[in-house]
């Protein structure tokens, strides 16, 4: 962790480990150590970044204005798979926010990832850490494999226990807004701040690459089916993707099951480490099945949808 500290306080990018999935990290206030995680993700400069604190004192820092319904949120869900989409203070760098007026902040409900914000005495920047397009990483070998050399040093801390992204919710003005379905179930939300609206990918210019309809995509191609029923299991050539344990055989060898029992939680933590291994497998295609579109299942269904299809608004980044 001291050499860590380090590297962050000198303008280095780390691969840490959160609850949702490993972030790569630089000094939120050090624009050139911001720039190297575009580089090293071939991540657009247009796309923000969200930034990781470690206590409440760092918000100031960031955003300019913590209304009510922030500091309720905030207080019910930090640390833990929440974003809040804030107005921003000057002081923040451009390229972290992409020059919009408002910063994403988060607190991650990790000892790691705490530890090493508090040590570098800085709120630190961080994507996931993939390269831009592609499955995000809820391991170190993840990590290792898609940026390996690219970052200065990748912290293990073992299996990321949420597995899906955080939920990112906007609050602009009176209105809430949901960008990103994640780890902190919508229905949780709007209990304690009311109805929220969601983001549609129709919608004109995207303000997260959640809103992308493209995103999270393994290199082999992913069809979603309707239902386990549509599945033709007999394909030579193709892997499958299942919610739960089915009734009947299937060719378990290329085949991840989420959750034996069908819990949506067990699935969303082994949903991203599922599609790297399907990726892995000598197979064209990955069939999956949908999971009931509640709680979790919202951002699970969000991910697949996304790694279903390959082109981010008429550009294909999945390369
Ligand atoms: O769980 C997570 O959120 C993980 C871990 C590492 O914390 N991070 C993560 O980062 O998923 P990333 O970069 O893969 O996704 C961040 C999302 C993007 O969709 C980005 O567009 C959106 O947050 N975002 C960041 N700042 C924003 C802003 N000011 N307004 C709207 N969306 C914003
Ligand atoms: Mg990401």
């Amino acid at each position: 962790m001291r050499k860590a500290t380090a590297i962050i306080k000198s303008g280095g990018i780390i691969a840490f480990p959160t609850e949702t999935v490993y972030g790569l990290g630089a000094d939120a206030f050090n624009p050139l150590a911001v720039a190297r995680i575009f580089e090293a993700k071939n991540r657009p400069l247009f796309d923000p970044l969200i930034v990781h604190i470690a206590n409440l004192a760092q918000m100031s820092q960031l955003a300019s204005r913590v209304d009510k319904r922030a500091g309720r949120l905030a207080g019910r869900f930090w640390p833990g798979p929440l974003t809040l989409v804030l107005p921003k203070n000057e002081l923040v760098p451009d390229i972290v926010t992409a020059g919009l007026d408002t910063v994403a902040v988060r607190m991650p409900d990790h000892l790691i990832a705490l530890d090493l914000i508090h040590r570098s005495g800085t709120p630190i920047a961080a994507p996931s850490a993939n390269r831009f397009g592609y499955i995000s990483p809820t391991k170190a070998a993840h990590v290792l494999e898609q940026l390996g050399e690219r970052v200065d040093m990748i912290i293990d801390g073992g299996d990321c226990t949420v597995g899906v992204e955080s939920t990112i919710v906007k609050l602009d003005g009176d209105r809430n807004i949901i960008l990103r379905p994640g780890g902190v179930p919508i229905e949780e939300i709007e209990a304690m701040i009311g109805p929220a609206e969601r983001v549609t990918e129709t919608e004109k210019k995207p303000e997260a690459p959640g809103q992308f309809p493209s995103h999270y995509s393994p290199t082999v191609p992913v069809q979603l089916a309707d239902n386990i029923r549509d599945i033709d299991f007999s394909r030579p050539d193709a892997g499958f993707l299942l919610f739960r344990k089915p009734d009947f055989d299937v060719p378990l060898e290329r085949t991840e099951i989420l959750s034996i029992d069908g819990d949506l939680k067990e699935a969303a933590a082994n949903l991203f480490s599922a599609l790297h291994l399907l990726d892995k497998m000598k197979i064209r295609v990955i069939v999956a099945e949908p999971v009931p579109e509640n709680g979790l299942g919202i951002a699970i269904m969000d991910r697949l949808r996304k790694a279903a299809r390959r082109e981010i608004g008429g550009v294909d980044y999945s390369s």
